[in-house]
């Protein structure tokens, strides 16, 4: 046999990321290193969890590597795992009840910087770490930009109620699906012990109104739904050239 006959094309081992999916990585890590280039010397940083934050945790490693001073706060176990493994100290709330920053992704983010968070079932540590951080930096692509939120509504409950629970955000008009696991058979656990509910709405037209609503359910630990934290929020969206930066207007610069 011919020796030539014996070379598989590399494209044939390998599947080829398509342009679409290399570009989104690319704005991805553009916010992520955005925004670790606005961390200081010495800050306590909030550090989110998602796929976006995986590049805020690789540059502000090499700059910690470079000398710089800071401590971080996971907000999962996934952000724990990958920031110790990154050379980052990390530290806690306990230590630190006020923190200088917390960046973090979305799932959505409209006009007046509400967000909806959870995708990835962190988002009841990610609102604790938000809630104590003076500035608030999210980080997004191009795609998480809406002009109304609509994404389900991620929502973490306590196992012992989710019956009601259920039956209470069905009141609220969505349909609420428990989330199933993917190596495991039955629902999520999140890193708190609890099960996640997705619920979709029909339309969120008020998002306070709904966040307010489904927090008043008792058994709710919280939802997904980020309207209080506008005022200290600068949002960072990835582009394959440039970022482009939406402050809040009460944010002095
Ligand atoms: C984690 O539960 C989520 O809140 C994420 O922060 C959010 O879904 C954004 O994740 P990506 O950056 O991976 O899209």
């Amino acid at each position: 046999m011919p020796i030539t006959t014996l070379i598989i094309p590399v494209q044939r081992i390998i599947p080829v990321m398509d342009q679409k999916a290399q570009d989104l990585i690319a704005a991805k890590r553009a916010a992520g290193f955005k925004a670790a280039d606005m961390i200081q010397d010495g800050m306590v940083v909030g550090l989110g969890t998602g796929s976006t934050v995986y590049y805020l945790i690789e540059r502000l490693a090499e700059r910690v590597r470079d000398g710089m001073q800071v401590s971080g706060i996971p907000t999962s176990f996934q952000t724990a795992i990958r920031a110790r493994e990154a050379g980052i100290p990390l530290t806690t709330l306990d230590d630190h009840p006020v923190i200088d920053v917390a960046v973090d992704g979305a799932d959505e983010v409209d006009p007046k910087l509400r967000l909806i968070k959870g995708r990835g079932a962190a988002h009841l540590r990610e609102k604790c770490v938000a809630g104590a951080a003076r500035q608030f930096i999210v980080v997004v692509d191009e795609q998480k930009m809406v002009k109304n939120l609509n994404a389900q509504v991620p929502v973490e409950v306590l196992p012992f109620a989710i019956m009601p629970v259920m039956a209470q955000l069905r009141e609220l008009e969505c349909e609420p699906v428990i989330r199933e696991a993917v190596k495991k058979d039955g629902p999520v656990i999140t890193d708190n012990g609890n099960f996640v509910v997705d619920c979709k709405f029909s339309a969120i037209k008020n998002p306070e109104k709904l966040e307010a609503a489904i927090a008043a359910i008792p058994g709710v630990v919280e939802s997904g739904l980020f309207c209080g934290f506008t005022k200290k929020t600068t949002v960072i969206v990835g582009g394959i050239k440039k970022c482009t930066v939406i402050a809040s207007p009460d944010i002095v610069t």
